[in-house]
């Protein structure tokens, strides 16, 4: 079974009294296991597609379903507890809180759950150290450089130890090194933690990194004859 089905995906955003469609009917399957980059022109709805697959928005019809779970029918509360048990979430950028510490900002999706302090500190700990970052833990965000701070994100965005890593253009803001660092970050994710990740990119160098690439085109996956991977 997919660990991600959708079916018959439309979404149309509503401004003022005019409609706009911006996904039709997007059929797609992604394993569990699987690491799947998803390219398209700017405005295709690769955005879109992406948020409703994580659960930050809603469909206008069709059905997604993720590890046997109907998120299409969830109410907004629903969704919510599900996201913060099943999905990590990695922008391109980095949406850190300034205040907060690297350590401060990996805890912060557990306080929502019924961890203790210490606990809590622990698995930030876990997570940073995951990503290389254990000697950074007190640093604030504007103590750390950009790859730095993708690398927090990233650590915030496992430290739920989520099923599905969702990345919008996470390299999108970085030089050419910290960005194939952060790539060969997501790729040990997904190869030694067996996450399941879905990356928004415009790179085709980073969705080399990826086991295969999935197309948008003005609101429909197309059919590419050559796959780079
Ligand atoms: N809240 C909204 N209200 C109305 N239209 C929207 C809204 N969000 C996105 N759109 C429109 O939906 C289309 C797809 O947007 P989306 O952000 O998914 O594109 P994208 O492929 O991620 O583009 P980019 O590569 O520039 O990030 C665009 O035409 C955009 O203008
Ligand atoms: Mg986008």
């Amino acid at each position: 079974m997919a660990l991600v089905s959708i079916r018959n995906l439309t979404k149309t955003y509503q401004r003022g009294p005019e409609k706009v469609e911006v996904l039709h009917g997007v059929n797609l399957d992604i394993a569990a296991g699987d690491f799947v980059a998803l390219m398209g022109p700017s405005g295709s709805g690769k955005t879109t597609l992406l948020n409703l697959i994580g659960g930050l928005d809603t469909p206008t019809s069709g059905e997604i379903s993720v590890n046997g779970e109907r998120i299409d029918r969830m109410t907004g509360g629903q969704l919510s507890t599900w996201r913060s048990h099943n999905v990590g979430y990695v922008f391109q950028f980095y949406n850190l809180m300034p205040a907060l510490t690297a350590q401060k900002n990996v805890e912060l999706p557990l306080l929502l759950t019924k961890l203790s302090g210490a606990q809590r500190r622990r698995n930030a700990q876990i997570a940073l150290t995951l990503v290389g970052l254990a000697d950074r833990t007190s640093h604030k965000p504007n103590e750390l450089s950009g790859g730095q701070q993708q690398r927090v994100a990233i650590a915030r965005a496992i430290v739920s130890d989520p099923t599905l890593l969702i990345c919008d253009e996470p390299t999108g803001d970085l030089d050419r090194q910290s960005a194939e660092d952060i790539l060969g970050l997501l790729q040990s994710l997904n190869r030694d933690h067996g996450k399941t990740i879905v990356m928004v990119t415009h790179d085709p160098k980073a969705a080399g990194y990826a086991s295969h690439t999935l197309h948008l085109d003005k609101g429909s996956l197309v059919e590419q004859q050559a796959d780079a991977a």
